[in-house]
């Protein structure tokens, strides 16, 4: 079943933000965004996660919980936030490891479960024109 593996749908688009509160309302009052979720804490990740719900995709808005968070420093480089990774879906996670593996991208975690409750991984960068690409496992009942 490998040979075919590809990426399904876009899912999300994460942006680093300094302030959850204030992109919520740049959300809201900027682009009219309605439909948005509360945020809640991932403190195993060292974030603050809420989703923009739109027709089509969903942004992920994320704040670093602290220090030690893996978005820290991107915050401080980009003291105003940025896009941080793209998200697609994936029909099994242990089968796009082992496809990332075979073709040459270094998945840079274990999966693990995600903001959607679904396993997740991550590829370096530097397999895609320095693009950091969140691949997670579709919910079931989804699609
Ligand atoms: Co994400």
């Amino acid at each position: 079943m490998a040979e075919d593996f590809q990426i399904g749908p876009l899912n999300h688009v994460g942006i680093a933000v300094p302030d959850i509160t204030e992109a919520i309302e740049t959300y809201k009052t900027i682009y009219g965004a309605t439909d948005i979720t509360t945020p809640f804490d991932m403190p195993e990740q060292g974030v603050k996660v809420c989703f923009v719900n739109l027709p089509n995709s969903q942004i992920e808005l994320i704040e670093p919980l602290n220090e030690a968070s893996p978005i820290h420093n991107f915050i401080q480089k980009n003291p105003k936030g940025g896009q941080h990774h793209v998200c697609f879906e994936v029909r099994d996670i242990h089968e796009a490891v082992e496809e990332m593996g075979k073709r040459g991208a270094t998945v840079l975690n274990e999966p693990r479960i995600g903001a959607h409750g679904t396993p997740i991984i991550f590829v370096h960068p530097k397999n895609s024109n320095g693009v950091l690409i969140e691949l997670m496992e579709t919910p079931k009942g989804d699609h």
